[in-house]
């Protein structure tokens, strides 16, 4: 994951100067900076809505299923660049996927995509937040769509254990 990130993103720098933890910050700037995927989906078929209550950043995020597969996805949001860098990159990964790849996502794969395993509880927050926001959605799509109630509770509660 971290390569297909580091591919496909232009730095604007001589990378071969920059430490590895140069590399992600410049990235999560540019994420942050020129946000892929953002806007809003009218009618989408997921819609979710999660706020960050300690800091007021929230984050809207719009998904389109077809054929079982995430055939369409946009968030906008306000916040941090940890937040809206990891948003933008978390649409990015699951453009395109099936939907059982997309139930699978945890919060090691976010943080690889940062580049930051190693974060204190306030700032965990902010990477996770994107996550809890596509965790709480497909549970309801889930639970309203397909009617799929075993699923939907154990993806509701992996979404409340990530912080
Ligand atoms: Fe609010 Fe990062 S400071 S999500």
């Amino acid at each position: 994951m971290k390569e297909n990130i580091i591919e496909s993103t232009s730095l604007h720098t001589n990378e071969s100067t920059l430490s590895s933890n140069e590399i992600f910050r410049e990235i999560i700037l540019d994420y942050y900076r020129n946000p892929r995927n953002y806007g809003i989906i009218e009618n989408a078929d997921i819609f979710r809505h999660e706020s960050n209550p300690l800091c007021g950043d929230d984050l809207e995020l719009y998904i389109n299923v077809k054929d079982n597969k995430i055939s369409d996805v946009k968030f906008i949001g306000k916040g941090c660049a940890i937040s809206q860098a990891s948003a933008s990159m978390l649409t990015e990964q699951i453009m395109g996927k099936d939907f059982d790849y997309v139930k699978k996502l945890s919060k090691q794969d976010v943080l690889e995509n940062l580049g930051l395993p190693e974060l204190g509880p306030a700032r965990i927050k902010c990477a996770l937040l994107s996550l809890k926001v596509l965790k709480y959605g497909i549970y309801l799509y889930l639970s309203e769509n397909l009617k799929d109630s075993e699923n939907a509770d154990k993806i509701k509660q992996e979404a409340l254990n990530l912080y």
